[in-house]
């Protein structure tokens, strides 16, 4: 059963045509994740979806309802974790919970089970006293996610949840992700590192430029790319002769040097990976030689043509 359904969703911010048409599907129990560079259009979708914005155009339904007409009714059942850190600063770990708790009309011993039951989860009970401006940038983080979490959503939207955040805080937050999903909650996980992506969602929606490009499952979306084969060489002296020589093999698609490797993208079964190292010892030598399946980055790049690290901001 779809948890949310968007249909046709069009949104311009003045001349920019930010969501162009946009379909999306959330089922119940899925992690989805939602891929794309920054200014994909990623976060005007979830606030569209999430009711913090009108649309132009199009259709939002969720839980079966249709979104407007019963806003607060299906706020009580979204969590949403914003890009923006949005957790006071004056405000204790604990007291920022119970005042989230406290927005969606919890009180006294509920509201108290809660907060604490959502420090636990988040692994910020021994923080509780503290101001969250003394926490590190993984610790705010965490405590942004227990705010959305608070009162128990049905539906959890996550923006970007993990960035600017130190691995081990990263890898808290995915694990965290996947304790939810198994108690039940369906989650919206937004990012623009395939990594996590892959690590955790089960569907993946791949945005650029306010288009869905692609979704599937990773296996599906890497299926679609499979007849290519991604060959990486570090060569002794990798000149422009050389790549241009690489181009020329029959069936090689693309050859570009990045940092002292050649990245050679080829058709499948061309048996080019023999005819670009003897191309290659013959101008010099090979230093090492990789084959690779291709990953969502490579279906990215396959689409678009661009790399989506260029859309981040690391
Ligand atoms: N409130 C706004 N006013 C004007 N333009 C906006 C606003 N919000 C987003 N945009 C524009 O919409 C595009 C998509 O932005 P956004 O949804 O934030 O993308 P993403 O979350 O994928 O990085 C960008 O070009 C951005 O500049
Ligand atoms: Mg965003």
């Amino acid at each position: 059963m779809a948890i949310a359904h968007m249909k046709n969703i069009v949104k311009r911010y003045g001349a920019n045509l930010v969501l162009d048409h946009v379909d999306l599907d959330i089922a119940e129990g899925e992690i989805l994740g939602l891929l794309g560079p920054n200014g994909a259009g990623k976060t005007t979708l979830i606030h569209a979806l999430a009711g913090l914005i009108s649309i132009d155009t199009g259709d939002i339904q969720i839980f079966n309802k249709q979104q407007k007409s019963n806003l607060m009714d299906i706020k009580r059942q979204i969590g949403l974790v914003t890009q923006d850190i949005t957790i006071f600063g004056d405000l204790t770990a604990r007291e920022n919970l119970e005042f989230f708790g406290g927005i969606y009309g919890l009180r006294g011993k509920e509201l108290k089970e809660r907060v604490d039951e959502t420090l636990r989860f988040v692994g910020l009970t021994e923080y509780s006293g503290k101001l969250p401006t003394k926490f590190s940038g993984g610790m705010m983080r965490r405590l942004n996610i227990a705010c959305a979490l608070v009162h128990r959503p049905k539906f959890l939207i996550m923006d970007e949840p993990t960035v600017g955040i130190d691995p081990q805080s990263r890898n808290h937050i995915l694990e965290t992700v996947r304790k939810l999903n198994r108690q039940g909650t369906t989650i919206l996980y937004t990012t623009h590192y395939m990594e996590e992506v892959q690590a955790i969602a089960s569907r993946v929606v791949i945005m650029d430029q306010g288009h869905v490009i692609a979704q599937g499952t990773i296996e599906e979306l890497v299926e679609k790319i499979q007849h290519e084969e991604k060959i990486k060489l570090e060569v002794m002296e990798p000149t422009e002769a050389l790549l241009e020589k690489l181009r020329r093999i029959d069936g090689v698609k693309d050859v570009s040097l990045r940092g002292k490797e050649i990245l050679i993208i080829s058709r499948v079964g061309a048996g080019n990976l023999d005819r670009a190292l003897s191309v290659a010892k013959e101008a010099g030598g090979v230093r090492s030689v990789n084959a690779e399946k291709p990953t969502l980055e490579d279906v990215f790049l396959t689409l678009t043509g661009k790399s989506l690290r260029d859309g981040g901001e690391e």
